[in-house]
């Protein structure tokens, strides 16, 4: 089967069923006049490691509204700072509940019981229940698509990277103690507990080649 997504309808469906496991970033952001918001977006990656930088596509406006703009986007190009929270088991059903389109005056921070904790350099704040916060700055906004259905690919610079002490060694990251949550397609999510190691050949250049 071959499909032309021009001509299929719901093809984010099959999209976002394909593209996977995908992490989610779970942002924070606080509005100019001190509004905190929280919401989820799996549409996310790391993107360069110099200088550290992660990216996250966010659509404009709020699905079921007449005319509202999603919070997260709003108030990232009014203010230009986020924090990127990693979810991770223990917290994957708060970050559930934080989904919903609600009223801007709604800090999901207290809709999903999660706890706010001040971050260093930029104003939103981190969740304490992450073992990973990233306090970023926004590099650009670069918009996708047209209309009601623009998104927002927001790529922002990583600032400063809290991490929980027990989970990192060195450089090395325990992934069975910081048990990210993968997002599949829909409501369907994954445990990253099952791991394998694949050694990487070398190919070594030599001049004439
Ligand atoms: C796991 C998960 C991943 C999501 N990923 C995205 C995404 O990548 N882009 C997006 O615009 N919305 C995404 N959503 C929906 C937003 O989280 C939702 O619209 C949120 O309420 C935005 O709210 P805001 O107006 O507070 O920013 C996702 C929802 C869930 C549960």
């Amino acid at each position: 089967m071959k499909i032309d997504p021009r001509h299929f309808e719901g093809f984010n469906r099959v999209l976002t069923g394909v593209v996977v496991p995908r992490p989610i970033a779970f942002v924070s952001t606080m509005s100019a006049s001190g509004q905190v918001n929280l919401s989820p977006f799996s549409f996310f990656n790391a993107v360069c490691s110099d200088p550290p930088t992660l990216a996250f596509s966010c659509s404009r406006y709020a699905p079921g509204w007449p005319d509202k703009r999603k919070d997260t986007l709003a108030h990232i190009e009014e203010t230009g700072e986020f924090v990127v929270n990693l979810v991770v088991d223990d917290i994957a059903e708060a970050m559930n509940q934080t989904a919903a389109e609600y009223h801007t005056e709604v800090s999901e921070f207290g809709v999903a019981g999660l706890t706010p904790a001040p971050s260093d350099l930029v104003r939103p704040p981190r969740v304490a229940e992450s073992p990973v916060n990233m306090e970023c700055r926004l590099n650009q906004v670069v918009n996708i698509g047209e209309g009601r259905r623009q998104n927002g690919l927001v790529i922002g610079e990583i600032v400063l990277l809290h991490i929980r002490d027990d989970i990192i060694s060195g450089h090395h990251i325990d992934h069975q103690k910081l048990r990210p949550v993968g997002r599949l397609a829909g409501n369907m999510y994954c445990h990253t507990d099952h791991v394998f190691e694949l050694t990487r050949p070398v190919y070594l250049y030599r001049p004439g080649d």
